[in-house]
């Protein structure tokens, strides 16, 4: 996810898009850039590191002198962060300048194109290939140009765009990532999102999939796909500066379980093609998953948990014996790994010191490492011999939430590749599995809906006293993060514990009033995890558990029960874990806690 900012109108443009970035930074911080157009000539200005840079470098933009101009700040996707791969793109003749939020998922054949008509390229993104086509499509009439360029796109994407020839006049288009225009006093503004415009204007024009944006200092045109003028009613915006930074959510992590539909679908989505997983670019060949004997998971935290989740379904459907241990353990532990090994490292910051250990572990013992992060470039990206990204975008909340299901997902991608190239399990499962993974994010978006119904159970149930979560099999994984999660944000204390281990002695600590939190969407065992609850019913506990839709059996045994939509019992983990990351969250929110910056945490654990 990045953000996008532009203006047009009477106040000089530079100092309105520096503002315009920094209140945009939590959508992506790894470079950032803005182009203004000074009678007729385009200045751009980037930097590789924070907003704040650029604004020291250009004096608040004093040094970027005109009234029109568009930045950008970046969380990468195609290409590390660098000067070159950091937005504004230009045009072969320097007379486009644009910046993208969003994917392109088609740029590699329209790279290829534009290349053999003789362009040349300087980045490594997707989005240069737009500034191309633009130049390509434009014969005078820049809004023809931008309809043309737009009917060639495929994927996701928010563009803003200027162009010397046309010095006056800002343009965006819209398709699959969000945009909006603000119509002020003093000019007018393009945005990613009510954040980088509302110090400017409430008043506001949401642009839809298709629509294309014309702004100049005196007001705004809107036009559909085929470049016929439509009209947009203009919305009053009721956020305060600050809400609006979070999207109107009351915290990050609130907004990051709210994204985690989307998230999942960005991550998914361009790895199924004509029924069978993808994996783009992978030197992890063909030949050596058929042949891979055992893998190796090795991570920290909530990154850990999803390689509990994976060894379940990985051993089921690969038959091959997975190993999943703390990356502080393992890199420690003179661990027994080979060149007949695969090695999965997983870490949504992709610079956790710990994990980055563990795999100059791996792979000095000559591992294949596979990483599998969300921060495209971070130290252990670079450091892998493959690796999958998550499409999460930026995660800024300390407790990872759309970091741990985009993780579950492309971990249940692999493990489906890995069958599929291993013929290790019948067809007819494969299909099943990708056949739910392509509505994973719609099963969690109707969860999402009953959500209030979490905040009465957190209200229900809230309490100083140590919780339980007990689980077996894929439950018992999830079991794991539901407690972390708590413990993390909340500060009430947690364990997490295989259902079938209580009676060798945590038992003990069950009272009357104790709340346990039974896991119960891995169904070949609810007949066990009845009989749990019934030894901690028995001795005062409370029970809320989770259950599919359609169980009534489970009433019988638990006091509460937090249904959710059916799903293959090997992929249960994507769904099961959403109630708990929001049953975490209202209880943090009952105790007045900071929830987006716990106490003694930090986001990523650079350091031993
Ligand atoms: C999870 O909510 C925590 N913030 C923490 O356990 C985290 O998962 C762990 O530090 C690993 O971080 P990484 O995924 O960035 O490597």
């Amino acid at each position: 996810m990045c953000g996008i900012v532009g203006f047009v109108g009477e106040s000089q443009a530079s100092p309105i898009l520096l503002d315009g970035l920094e209140r945009l930074e939590y959508r992506g911080y790894d470079s950032a850039g803005i182009a203004v157009i000074n009678d007729g000539v385009m200045q751009v200005e980037k930097t590789v590191e924070r907003i704040k840079s650029l604004i020291d470098e250009t004096q608040n933009g004093a040094t970027v002198k005109g009234n029109i101009g568009i930045g950008h700040t970046r969380w990468a996707t195609h290409g590390a962060p660098s000067h070159a791969n950091a937005h504004p793109h230009l045009s072969g003749n320097g007379k486009i300048a644009i910046v993208h939020n969003g994917i392109i998922e088609n740029y590699l054949d329209l790279k290829n194109e534009l290349i053999a008509e003789g362009v040349k390229f300087v980045s490594e993104t997707d989005t240069e290939v737009v500034a191309h086509l633009l130049q390509k499509y434009y014969k005078g009439d820049m809004l023809d140009a931008v309809k043309n360029a737009a009917k060639r796109l495929e994927g996701s994407y928010a563009l803003a765009i200027i162009n010397t020839d046309t010095p006056d006049t800002l343009y965006a288009v819209r398709h699959f990532s969000p945009l909006i225009v603000g119509l002020g006093k003093d000019g007018n503004y393009v945005g990613s999102d009510v954040a980088a415009i509302i110090k400017h204007t409430k008043d506001v024009v949401y642009i839809d999939d298709g629509e294309i944006a014309v702004l100049t200092k005196d007001g705004a045109k809107f036009y559909d796909g085929d470049g016929n003028q439509i009209e947009k009613p203009v919305s009053v915006v009721d956020w305060s500066i600050n809400a609006a930074e979070k999207g109107g959510y009351d915290h990050f992590m609130l907004k990051e379980i709210m994204e985690e539909p989307e998230a999942l679908r960005k991550t998914i989505e361009p790895r199924i093609k004509n029924g069978e997983v993808y994996f783009e670019g992978l030197k992890l060949t063909k030949e050596k998953v058929k042949n891979i004997k055992r893998i190796v998971i090795t991570a920290c935290g909530s990154a850990y948990h999803t390689g509990i989740v994976a060894k379940y379904m990985f051993e089921e459907i690969l038959r091959i014996p997975v190993e999943v241990d703390l990356a502080s353990e393992f890199r420690y532990r003179n661990p027994i790994v080979n060149s007949e090994d695969l090695v999965i490292i997983i870490s949504q910051s992709g610079e956790t010191a710990d994990t980055l250990a563990a795999l100059k572990e791996a792979k000095a013992r000559g591992a294949h490492v596979l990483s599998i992060v969300n921060v495209v470039g971070s130290s252990i990206a670079k450091a892998s011999d493959d690796v999958i990204y998550t499409w999460a975008g930026p995660e800024i909340a300390v407790a990872t939430t759309k970091g741990y299901t985009t993780q579950l997902a492309v971990l249940y991608l692999f493990g489906i590749y890995a069958a599929t190239l291993k013929e290790s399990c019948d067809k007819a499962l494969i299909d099943e599995l990708i056949s739910e993974l392509s509505t994973l994010n719609k099963k969690i978006e109707k969860i999402l809906e009953n959500k209030e119904e979490i905040a009465r159970l957190s209200k229900k149930f809230c309490t100083d006293d140590s919780v339980f979560f007990i689980g077996r099999n894929i439950d018992f994984a999830v079991s794991l993060e539901g407690s972390l999660k708590l413990k993390e944000i909340s500060y009430i204390h947690s364990e997490a514990y295989a259902s079938g281990e209580l009676k060798h002695g945590t038992i003990s600590l069950i009272e009357p009033g104790r709340l346990v939190v039974a896991l119960n969407c891995y169904e070949a065992l609810s007949e066990k995890i009845y009989s749990n609850i019934k030894e901690v019913t028995a001795r005062g506990a409370q029970v809320m558990a989770t259950a599919f839709e359609g169980n009534e059996e489970i009433k019988k045994y638990a006091d509460e029960i937090f249904y959710l939509p059916r799903i293959h019992p090997l992929l249960c983990a994507a769904v099961e874990i959403i109630p708990l990351q929001l049953f975490a969250y209202y209880m943090a929110l009952n105790k007045g806690c900071d929830i987006d910056k716990p106490r003694n945490l930090a986001k990523s654990v650079t350091v031993e």
